[in-house]
């Protein structure tokens, strides 16, 4: 036998006539197999429960429930149903066959047996039912597999989603602790300076009174800050539709990025700002969250470089407003360019996993995040990317909007 059938197959014959058992019985053993028998329909029945044969003959014409009755009662039960059954009848029988492969016989032979046709016929279908079962089963491996693997997928990507949301909150701290920070710092310079705690000097009333508006002046702006902070952490986006300036929105980033020590300290910084751009119905975080992707894309790429310039520039046509964001950074290689817009595509580690300090880290959200935003207002983004000089991703807003 083969690798298929590693066992000695089991087969079940079915005959009333002891004669003709006796003959099958014989050649079949001496041919291999291990061989139950039954002399009716009734105990086949119940022999193919007990035996679990790997393929059962079966004669037609039998007292009792005849072939066919056997043949339909083994069908309808589950765990007997897909052994193979070879009706056997005797040539000058009259039987429907035509009956017999309808009711699921897989073939028919005739008696007085021809041993070697018989031998080849059970052969080849015992090798058929073995590697349907071997199919079977690895269908059913298959399907685990790919469970396995769709819950594994969900779970990267919950995780992936959580990270990126975890960054986008953390600078959104850095921010917002910087700008705050800095005032509180600032008013209570002037606080010293208007009470004359600083030099130790009488202060005129005149110059307290100059300090008091300064400070005046810095609250408002620590409130304009906490306004512009409760319009970032509404996420409601159909409500929040206003009419606004793209460049303020991306002056007020830019402060915020003022947080970032790379961004303060190593990145030479050119904006080219076209003053007469029209207000646009838009969403404020919608915006500031392209942005913010945009310009960190550009510090990432440009971090372990010496020389980091950032360029941004505003700039329309008569139916978009353009943003540039241009970089000095590592740049892409062409086949990957249009990978950038694909979710989860990243060149970055992800965090926890940097090799170098410093290393910025990814989950290739971004930019696809970017996407989906502006394509709900008919804008996009295209990249332009020169490898080790630098990228310039472009976002273009219709001035109409389209959402
Ligand atoms: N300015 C850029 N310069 C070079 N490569 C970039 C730039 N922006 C994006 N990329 C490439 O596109 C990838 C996807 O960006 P993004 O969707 O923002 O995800 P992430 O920043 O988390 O990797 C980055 O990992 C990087 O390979
Ligand atoms: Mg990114």
């Amino acid at each position: 036998m083969d690798n298929l059938t590693p066992k000695t197959p089991k087969l079940l014959i079915v005959d009333d006539q002891p004669h003709n058992l006796g003959i099958l019985f014989d050649f079949l053993t001496r041919s291999g197999f291990k061989i139950f028998v039954a002399l009716d329909g009734e105990s086949a029945l119940q022999r193919t429960e007990v035996t679990e044969p790997d393929l059962i003959i079966l004669d037609v014409m039998m007292p009792g429930i005849d072939g066919f009755e056997t043949c339909k009662r083994l069908k309808q039960n589950p765990s007997t149903q897909d052994i193979p059954i070879i009706f056997m009848t005797a040539l000058s029988d009259t039987v429907d066959k035509v009956q017999g492969f309808k009711l699921g016989a897989v073939d028919y032979i005739t008696k007085p047996i021809h041993q070697e046709e018989v031998l080849s016929r059970i052969q080849t279908h015992i090798k058929l039912y073995h590697l349907q079962n071997q199919l079977q089963t690895k269908t059913e491996e298959l399907a685990h597999l790919n469970q396995n693997l769709e819950e594994i997928v969900q779970a990267r990507t919950q995780q992936l989603i959580e990270q990126e949301k975890t960054a986008l909150i953390g600078r959104l701290t850095q921010g917002i602790v910087h700008n705050l920070r800095n005032r509180i710092q600032l008013i209570l310079s002037y606080k010293c300076l208007a009470t004359g705690e600083m030099t130790e000097e009488a202060v005129s009333p005149e110059t307290t009174f100059a300090y008091l508006e300064k400070m005046a002046e810095v609250t408002w702006d620590m409130s304009q800050i906490l306004d512009n902070l409760m319009h970032k952490s509404k996420m409601d986006h159909s409500l929040q539709l206003t009419s606004l300036n793209v460049n303020d929105i991306l002056k007020k980033e830019l402060d915020f990025w003022q947080a970032n020590l790379q961004f303060k300290h190593k990145v030479k910084k050119k904006y080219v700002l076209d003053e007469h751009i029209p207000l646009i119905p838009l969403v404020y975080t919608d915006i500031s969250q392209i942005l913010d992707n945009l310009i960190g894309n550009a510090l990432d790429a440009m971090w372990d470089k010496e020389e980091q310039t950032l360029t941004i520039i505003t700039r329309q046509d008569e139916d978009n407003l353009y943003i540039d964001v241009q970089d000095t950074g590592c740049g892409i290689p062409p086949e990957n360019l249009s990978k950038v817009f694909d979710p989860f595509y990243t060149t970055k580690p992800l965090k926890g996993e940097e090799k170098q300090r410093n290393q910025p880290t990814g989950t290739g959200l971004g930019i696809y995040t970017c996407m989906q935003i502006l394509k709900g207002f008919g804008g996009d983004i295209k990249v332009t990317s020169e490898l080790n000089k630098g990228s310039i991703f472009t976002v273009r807003i219709p001035k109409q909007n389209n959402g």
